[in-house]
């Protein structure tokens, strides 16, 4: 069961599917109006489970003054902490389980490549392609290279096993933190900063995106690199990011989004909710916004050069190429031993090409900066 709140009014959702998380109804998605966690519910958004799966109970805020309003406030208030709890665990264990096998294939990054319209590419490629994703999004962000101006403090929200906070701690010459909800892949991240000798200055550990374990304002460049997709409260999400960055510190968030709707539409299509629904279950998803959410989150704050674009053309090659990598030998026979999360997750790839090619799914940056004091 899970909780909806916002405007009002609290959905409850009985689903089939009670580790799906925030499985609302069908058209709940980022309101028009900015929020603040301070001023508003948190707003959890709405997402794609088919209408079939689930029945719901609306009840309105004027019930919840009387005794029952509470306790029925109290009862879903712990379904959704139950509910994200759920999902908290799925990814740890999703993580846990896969990034070995993806190391061994693919290395330290596990996130797109960035690659030239229909360029062709060997495998070789596919791993410096990784690379120009973080330079091209530096890049867009115009961070700068200049010694004074240049980030010395990161932090790295959903890090995987370290591969941009240390790629930026080596560029920048700065301290990079990163965190994971997986401690398999907080423990390799370090051992792998050991290996390069980095442990003076990188460090990793298993924490929260949405209760981030550090003071306000500590960082000049706050990194989010394919994580964001799997934040359930994406405005608890925004909030901490601009929270953690610095004065002058630049916010950097790369992720998965569903198209922007168009001002006459309420919500995706059915169709497009049923492809979304099957890859959150393959990786452990929540429901998905749109681009133009994330900007209207980041306008709710006093940011400046909020920039955005979408970027799926740039990474066209790349879901062919995990899954001609998983058709080697060495990926059946890794992917075998990995465990039944990852062997889902592998079925679910072609799902993720069929979303791209038909608009449905965005790869977008999200930039800005916090003023400076
Ligand atoms: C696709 S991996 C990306 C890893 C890394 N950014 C990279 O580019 O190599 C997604 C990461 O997000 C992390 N993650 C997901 N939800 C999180 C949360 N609530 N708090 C912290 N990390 C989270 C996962 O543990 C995983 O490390």
């Amino acid at each position: 069961m899970v909780v909806i709140t916002g405007g009002g009014g609290v959905a409850v959702c009985t689903c089939q599917y009670s580790r799906r998380l925030f499985c609302g109804g069908p058209t709940l998605s980022i309101p028009r109006t900015n929020r603040t966690v301070d001023s508003q519910p948190a707003l959890l958004i709405g997402c794609t489970t088919s209408r079939r799966r689930i029945t719901h109970t609306r009840t309105s805020s004027s019930s919840s003054s009387s005794g029952g309003g509470r306790r029925r406030r109290m009862t879903t208030s712990a379904a959704a902490t139950s509910a994200t709890e759920t999902l908290k665990k799925g990814i740890a264990e999703f993580y846990d389980q896969s990034s070995g096998v993806w190391e061994d294939v693919w290395g330290d990054h596990m996130h797109h490549g960035f690659y030239e319209p229909a360029s062709d590419v060997s495998l070789s490629d596919h791993r410096s392609a990784q690379i120009r994703m973080i330079e091209e999004s530096l890049r867009f962000a115009s961070l700068s290279d200049d010694s004074v101006q240049k980030p010395k403090s990161i932090v790295d929200v959903g890090c995987g096993i370290g591969g941009s906070s240390r790629y930026l701690a080596k560029k920048y010459g700065a301290k990079a933190q990163g965190i994971t909800l997986s401690p398999v892949q907080a423990q390799r991240a370090q051992e792998l900063a050991s290996a390069q000798g980095l442990d003076a200055n990188v460090s990793f550990q298993v924490a929260d995106a949405l209760n981030q374990p550090f003071p306000d304002g500590q960082f000049d460049l706050v990194w989010s690199m394919e994580s964001g997709e799997h934040m359930p409260d994406k405005t608890k999400f925004v909030n901490e990011l601009v929270r953690v960055a610095a004065p002058g510190g630049t916010i950097i968030v790369v992720t998965w989004c569903h198209r922007d709707l168009s001002p006459s539409e309420e919500s995706l299509l059915p169709d497009e909710k049923n492809l979304l629904d099957k890859i959150c279950d393959a990786y452990y998803l929540p429901a998905w916004c749109s681009t133009a959410d994330y900007v209207k989150l980041l306008q709710s704050h006093s940011l400046e050069d909020i920039k955005s674009e979408d970027w799926s053309q740039y990474v066209a090659p790349f879901w062919p190429a995990v899954i001609k990598s998983a058709l080697t030998w060495k990926g059946i026979t890794s992917l075998l031993s990995s465990g039944w999360k990852t062997i889902r997750g592998a079925l679910a790839m072609p799902l993720m090409i069929q979303g791209y090619k038909k608009g449905l799914i965005k790869f977008a940056i999200i930039t800005c900066r916090k003023p400076a004091l």
